[in-house]
């Protein structure tokens, strides 16, 4: 009986790490983004109106985009020190995958 418990446990276990494991960047940005910027950027990345429409990055944007995260602009929150550069990159893949170009 225990043994059987603990072949399904490792079953469970093996089928939960491999579904993390294909998790993709943008998959993980949407997450941050989630968290931390949708109140004022919009849920799913529809832009509200309030404040910049992430969509309208451009790919060669990069540069600008991390500026304005880590630095912040105007009403814009800086986020340095809380978003890892890790989670940088999920975001960015994020809003790429939903860009305008
Ligand atoms: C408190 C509201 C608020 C939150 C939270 C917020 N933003 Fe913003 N964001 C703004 C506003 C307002 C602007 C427009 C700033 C301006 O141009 O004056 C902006 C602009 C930007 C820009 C464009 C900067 C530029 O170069 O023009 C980027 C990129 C950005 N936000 C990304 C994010 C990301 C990523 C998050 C989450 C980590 C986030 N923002 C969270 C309000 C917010």
């Amino acid at each position: 009986m225990c043994r059987k418990f603990l072949a399904t446990l490792f079953l469970f276990c093996t089928a939960a790490g491999a579904a993390v494991a294909q998790e993709s960047d943008a998959d993980l940005g949407k997450a941050v983004y989630d968290m931390h910027c949708s109140g004022c950027h919009g849920t799913g990345l529809r832009n509200p109106g309030t404040s910049f429409d992430l969509k309208e990055l451009t790919a060669d944007e990069r540069a600008r985009f991390d500026a304005g995260v880590l630095d912040g602009k105007n009403m814009m929150p800086p986020w340095r020190g809380t978003i890892a550069e890790a989670e940088l990159d999920q975001l960015w893949a994020y809003i790429r995958e939903y860009a305008y170009e």
